[in-house]
């Protein structure tokens, strides 16, 4: 009988005896922080059983996924070893919540093992708590099983509980015998570990609801709580002995052998094939739950079984990323079962093929540390100091260790790594003595900085701080600044900015943006979480952006040879006054009186260009503040320096000396091409330089070039000869514009005549309003001037448009003044037309901006007279 039948044979038989088939839930327990997994199919049903919770039935069958793997129902370390255990299986159940009890309960477990599924009465034993005469009474007298084939055992064995709390009471167990070639007795006896006598049904008669105190609270009526391993029933009906000989575990242990190399010989029935088919199952459906790997809770049970998976994998040769490409077998297996499984696919597989990744890089070299261990080892117990070295950096989990060591038939010194993980507890607490300001968050002790050698190191993060507050973890999307124990991570001073890069830890991606010092030397580390959960004390990989590192370095080193070159070319007297140094740029700003000539700038260009091309090594001097001035070191601006100090010396002769804690290029080469952008003045005595180098510099020259070419384009000439063509142009401009001058002079005052004819009567006085055309605005004067003398008596006010623009100018003869003043009738002209103006009574100038008023603005002078 196939296993996909024997499930729904099961369902169907209590479904006919009046029980609601439950579909198997989550293996993530609701509503339940005592449990990390479902570990039995009751789990979903624990608050029915108290009384907690109402549901329209007393009877319910399921067959419910299960994980014991951590927590009290554990069964993680003998995966492998024994023909029946897994950390992943399926538990067929039947319950009675208040309805049937003991007699209902064994009566219909004897009905489906012996007559629906037909197992052979004599095939069968069974145990019964020790106190419990009921249950054996009902065995013997209404069952009619032989009382030589009853065991009654203690608590340890038939007294069921879920966990620490719950629901739980006395249990009978029924086992099946696999026959006497195969080791081990009947329960109750010496022998029982073998594998001959299997569990394969817990009928547990559920009285109880264990409380915290361990008070063992009686259910208001007894209920019924049964589990059957559905693997192991399949090997019993499948004539096999071990569950991983079954079908359903075929398909799965096929395709794992075939990933391991041909000539290493790996058959079927290899521990390692079946604990990797074993792994496969439950971190799957882990997470199809809902659960990743993480360094704790649910995660790192995850993180645990997958890494013993592919620790197991290697063993038997797979040397690739393999893991994941089981997920898929094992969808297609139970696609009816639990068809979720390949709805989610893509995801369970990408999550497993990231863990493996991360782990493939540490496991060989744990394993070769392991491996040394165990050679050198004296005893029989690994050293707790090196399991935790394997925890720690390696990311061995301790029983992934044990685990190794088991094969050699050793154990590990558990006491001693519970002493060294205390220790690194303390170590990071010490680390974490934080205060809050009002500022934000003050972290005492420095963070070590190693970025002057190496652009990656691996760290424990200190502390977390959001909004200013300090936290314990932080989500995927949310910013935060992160404070690692040593970082390679240059942390923004002496105008350099701070590096950009990411934080990898198991678990999450952190994307820095920046990073800042504080006054403690804490490095602050401003960014956003773009992937995962991060946790305080968890290890991270600290990687500098490299690019952006070696664009800061060419313009921090081409900054000290810039300040070297303004000494030399403008004099001692310049002081640096401050300096920004960014991947794209380099700023400098200095103490000089006045503007620094082309030919200087040019020189200075030079020098620094020059000594790149010199390409001498950097050296870099870590000595006492003393030592550094005796060699004449120039410290900068606003920088505070320890007991010791780091000394940049370029260039031949000593061409540059500095203090500096900054990063640098190793050869002046490095820097490639320096260009200056601009130079002026910030602020009296201070000049300001601004340069790129590298690439920067390069591509600001082609820049130059292409405008280069544009113009000589436009002009209609090659970029040789421009400069030229340029020069030509303009000499023609400037006797165009001579001509024009004249050309409008002479317009203007033909244009006088023209307009006294313009000039008409109101109330007895002469008004001339009128636009000019032809002429510039400055000619406007002229051409009024003259129509005062042509008209004699009179008020006059033109106007010319150029473009959007107005100009206006009003006037007005002396003989009118004391009425009519100039300024005034130009303002309230000009303001018609969006702008302004004033000036003598009998002469005044403005303009507006609105061309289209002008017509109108011009008569409404009339109504002024
Ligand atoms: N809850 C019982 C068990 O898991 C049936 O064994």
């Amino acid at each position: 009988m196939k296993t996909a039948q024997i499930r729904q044979k099961f369902l169907d038989f209590y479904a006919s005896k009046g029980h609601t088939i439950e579909p198997s839930t989550s293996l993530i327990p609701h509503n339940d922080k005592t449990l990390l997994f479902v570990n039995a199919g009751m789990v979903p049903f624990k608050d029915v059983f108290s009384g907690v919770e109402k549901r329209p039935y007393t009877r319910a069958v399921s067959c419910q996924r299960c994980v014991r793997a951590g927590g009290k129902h554990n069964d993680l370390e003998n995966v492998g070893y024994t023909a029946r255990h897994h950390t992943f299986f399926e538990m067929l159940g039947n319950f009675s919540f208040g309805d049937y009890f003991k007699r209902e309960a064994i009566k219909y477990a004897w009905e489906f093992l012996t007559i629906e599924l037909g197992l052979p009465k004599e095939k069968l034993w069974v145990s019964v708590f020790e106190e419990d005469d009921e249950a054996e009474n009902i065995w013997v007298n209404e069952i009619g099983f032989p009382k030589n084939h009853i065991s009654r055992c203690g608590a340890k064995d038939n007294f069921w509980q879920m966990g620490d709390t719950g629901p739980c009471g006395p249990c009978s167990e029924i086992f099946y015998d696999h026959g006497e070639d195969i080791a081990g007795g009947p329960p109750g006896h010496a022998d029982e570990d073998g594998d001959r006598y299997i569990e394969i049904w817990n009928l547990v008669f559920t009285q109880y609801d264990k409380q915290e105190d361990g008070y063992l609270k009686p259910l208001d009526a007894p209920c019924v709580d049964t589990g059957m391993g559905l693997e192991r029933l399949a090997a019993v009906l499948q004539h096999k002995n071990n569950n991983y000989d079954t079908d359903g575990f075929k398909s799965l242990i096929k395709a794992i052998v075939e990933l391991t190399p041909k000539d290493s010989n790996i058959k079927q029935d290899n521990a390692s094939v079946r604990v990797v088919a074993d792994h496969i199952r439950s971190t799957a459906f882990m997470i199809v739950d809902g659960v990743i790997p993480s360094n704790e809770g649910r995660g790192y049970v995850l993180r645990r079984i997958i890494r013993r998976a592919i620790r197991h994998g290697h063993t038997i040769g797979i040397n690739k990323v393999f893991f994941y490409r089981l997920a898929p077998v094992l969808a297609l297996e139970l696609k009816d079962a639990y068809p979720e499984l390949k709805k989610v696919l893509a995801i369970v597989e990408k999550v497993l093929k990231r863990e493996e990744q991360r782990f493939a890089q540490t496991l060989d070299q744990g394993m070769g540390i392991l491996t040394e261990a165990i050679v050198q080892l004296k005893g029989s117990e690994i050293d707790g100091t090196v399991v935790f070295k394997l925890y720690d950096t390696y990311g061995f989990p301790a029983d992934l260790t044990a685990d190794v060591a088991r094969e050699h038939n050793l154990t590990i010194d558990m006491t001693g790594f519970e002493v060294e993980m205390t220790k690194q507890r303390d170590r990071a607490r010490q680390a974490g003595d934080f205060k809050t300001t009002q500022q934000g968050v003050a972290i005492s002790g420095a963070t070590e900085f190693v970025g002057y050698e190496q652009l990656e190191n691996a760290s424990t993060v200190r502390a977390i701080v959001q909004e200013g507050e300090l936290v314990e973890s932080i989500n995927t999307g949310e910013r935060a600044i992160v404070v690692l124990a040593s970082s390679s991570f240059y942390a923004e001073s002496g105008g350099q900015v701070g590096d950009a890069g990411t934080l990898t830890s198991t678990t999450a991606v952190f994307a820095v943006d920046r990073t800042q010092k504080q006054k403690s030397g804490a490095f602050e580390h401003h960014g956003v979480l773009s992937e995962g959960v991060l946790k305080v004390g968890v290890v991270m990989e600290a990687k500098v952006d490299k690019k952006a590192r070696k664009r800061i370095a060419r313009n921090h080193s081409a900054t000290h040879l810039l300040h070297a070159a303004l000494r030399t070319v403008l004099g001692e007297t310049v002081a640096q006054k401050g300096s920004l140094v960014d991947s794209e740029k380099l700023r400098f700003d200095f103490s000089h009186d006045e503007m620094i000539a082309k030919s200087d700038l040019d020189k200075i260009e030079s020098i620094v260009n020059r000594k790149i091309l010199g390409n001498t090594k950097v050296h870099t001097d870590v000595t006492d503040i003393d030592s550094a001035k005796k060699k004449g070191a120039m410290a900068l601006f606003g920088e505070k320096y320890g007991d010791t100090v780091r000394v940049l010396t370029m260039g031949k002769d000593d061409f540059s000396v500095e203090l500096c804690g900054g990063t640098h290029v190793n050869q002046l080469g490095d820097i490639g091409l320096f260009r200056i952008t601009s130079e002026g003045g910030v602020s009296a005595g201070v000049r300001r330089i601004e340069a790129v180098t590298g690439y920067d510099a390069y591509q600001f020259d082609n820049h130059t070039q292409d405008r280069l070419s544009q113009i000589a384009q436009m002009t209609k000439s090659s970029n040789a000869q421009v400069v030229e063509k340029v020069a030509q142009l303009i000499e023609h401009q400037k006797t165009l514009e001579k001509q024009l001058a004249s050309f409008q002079k002479q317009l203007a005052s033909n244009q006088g005549d023209d307009l006294v004819s313009q000039a008409q009567q109101v109330n007895g006085i002469k008004l001339l309003a009128s636009v000019v055309n032809g002429v510039s605005g400055k000619d406007l004067r002229n051409i009024a001037d003259k129509l005062k003398d042509k008209l004699g008596s009179a008020i006059i006010v033109l106007a010319v448009i150029n473009g959007k623009k107005v100009s206006l100018v009003a006037a007005v003869t002396k003989d009118l003044t004391d009425k009519y003043q100039a300024g005034k009738i130009l303002n309230y002209v000009a303001q018609q037309v969006g702008g302004k103006g004033g000036g003598r009574a009998d002469m005044a100038q403005g303009g507006g901006t609105n061309p289209s008023k002008i017509e109108e603005a011009l008569a409404s002078v009339k109504g002024l007279i």
